[in-house]
């Protein structure tokens, strides 16, 4: 786009140089003075009130060169030497120098901007701590050299059109603790080392993204971690069950997830929210999510699920909704049909037979007839805490206020934490 706009300005110059030609006949033209040098537009040095804000004018007028498209018209904010007045950008005083005055967070959330690529800009702009850029129209790849960011800890790059690997420059900035590239194009797998991260938030879903989930899943701190709308194939790691107190909502829906759920997954006693709808997952459920006490969405739906649904899960108190249609589980006891009742507990096209709404017998004796098995059988009727075999109304009932914080993540816009 510089080159178009030089281009531009190049036939511009022509046509003047022509009509010139024609009005003054014999008057020799100056050969046309090359593109300003952006150095050249910083300001009077004495005018910013920090030299950090001096360092970083040029990179931001750079930047502004590049965007191809700005509807809002915000970067026309940009001019002059109060840098933090301009739309987007916010100061503070760095944590390496409280007197001083830096960009601190850039917030283009909804901007609309295109750029080829924030190449050269955020990695610029050494006190950066925040980022967020949700629904802009950004591409390229994520440059490596933000991984000498000291200072950032908040990165989204959610609903924009970047491409390309997992950006691993992430994985060398040891403060970050809140990632969102949901909605982009990016592709190929999930490296091992993002759960090495102390992470609270990692929002990966609706890329392109495939394979398997590294096996260390577990072993990071993350709160919320959604990975829906990707490729991912094979198991559920059974290391989930090491995020114990950490793990609050779990978004894994529409992937390709084989094999069965892991009894590990009962350890997550904060979680709250657990949906791996619409995958290719079999076997029973395992008793052990008779202790996930905490738990109020439970979506298990679209699936190859089998088996009874375990009473000890129909027991749990907080349970909002509990989805299991378009499975083939064959039996609820007295406290699941209650859920059923209650509109909590959804069967709809299983292999129940006496419920409405069924799979047909045909369908069910054909999935039936194919062999399957879990490993670890003997974990599957193994309930490692204690529980309670009939519903209780519980104590501190938080369901009707309460914002499940992942599933807006399912839908383009930013999500407030
Ligand atoms: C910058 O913004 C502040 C607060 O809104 C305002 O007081 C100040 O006049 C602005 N400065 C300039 C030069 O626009
Ligand atoms: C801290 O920042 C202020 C304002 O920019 C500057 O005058 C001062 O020299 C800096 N101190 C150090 C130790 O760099
Ligand atoms: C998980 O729950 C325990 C209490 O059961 C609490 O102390 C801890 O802070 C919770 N963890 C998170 C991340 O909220
Ligand atoms: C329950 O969860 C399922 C699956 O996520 C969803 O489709 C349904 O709308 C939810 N029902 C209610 C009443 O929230």
């Amino acid at each position: 786009m510089v080159l178009f706009k030089q281009l531009a300005s190049l036939s511009t110059l022509l046509t003047l140089f022509f009509l010139h030609l024609l009005l003054v006949d014999s008057q020799i033209l100056e050969t046309p003075s090359p593109p300003p040098d952006p150095t050249s537009l910083v300001p009077n040095i004495l005018n910013f009130i920090d030299q950090r804000l001096a360092q970083v004018f040029p990179i931001i007028q750079t930047f502004k060169n590049t965007i191809t498209s700005d509807p809002r018209g915000v970067t026309s904010t940009w001019v002059g030497p109060n840098i933090c007045n301009y739309t987007g950008f916010y100061c503070d005083n760095p944590p390496d120098n409280l007197t001083a005055t830096t960009i601190a967070s850039i917030d283009f959330n909804g901007f609309q901007l295109t750029a080829p690529t924030l190449d050269g800009f955020i990695d610029q702009l050494p006190d950066l701590a925040l980022f967020h850029a949700n629904s802009n129209k950004f591409s390229g790849i994520v440059s490596p050299k933000i991984a000498g960011l000291k200072f950032l800890y908040e990165l989204d790059l959610s609903n924009n059109l970047f491409s390309g690997a997992f950006p691993t420059s992430v994985l060398n900035i040891p403060t970050l603790s809140f990632l969102d590239i949901r909605f982009n194009s990016f592709s190929g797998t999930l490296p091992p080392q993002i759960f090495m991260q102390t992470l609270d938030v990692l929002f990966l879903n609706d890329n392109n993204f495939m394979l398997t989930l590294p096996n260390n899943l577990g072993n990071a701190p993350v709160v919320y971690l959604t990975l829906a709308n990707n490729k991912f194939t094979g198991p559920i790691p059974r290391s989930i069950g090491k995020a114990s107190s950490t793990l609050i909502e779990v978004l894994l829906l529409n992937n390709l997830l084989t094999g069965c759920l892991p009894y590990e997954i009962g350890f997550l006693k904060n979680l709250t929210l657990f949906d791996v709808g619409g995958n290719l997952l079999t076997g029973p459920i395992p008793w052990s999510f008779g202790c996930l006490k905490k738990v109020e969405q439970l979506n298990l739906a679209r699936n190859f699920l089998y088996g009874q649904v375990p009473e000890v899960v129909c027991a749990l108190g907080n349970l909002a909704n509990f989805s299991l249609s378009y499975n083939y589980f064959t039996k609820v006891g007295p406290l699941c049909k209650m859920l059923i009742q209650r509109g909590v507990l959804d069967v709809r096209k299983n292999c129940i037979f006496g419920l409405p709404d069924q799979r047909s017998v045909r369908e069910c004796m054909a999935f039936f007839l194919i062999p399957k098995s879990c490993s670890h059988p003997a974990l599957f009727n193994f309930v490692p805490c204690q529980i309670q075999h009939h519903w209780t109304k519980p104590q501190e009932r938080t369901k009707s206020k309460r914002h499940l914080l992942s599933y807006s993540a399912l839908s383009r816009n930013r999500v407030v934490l």
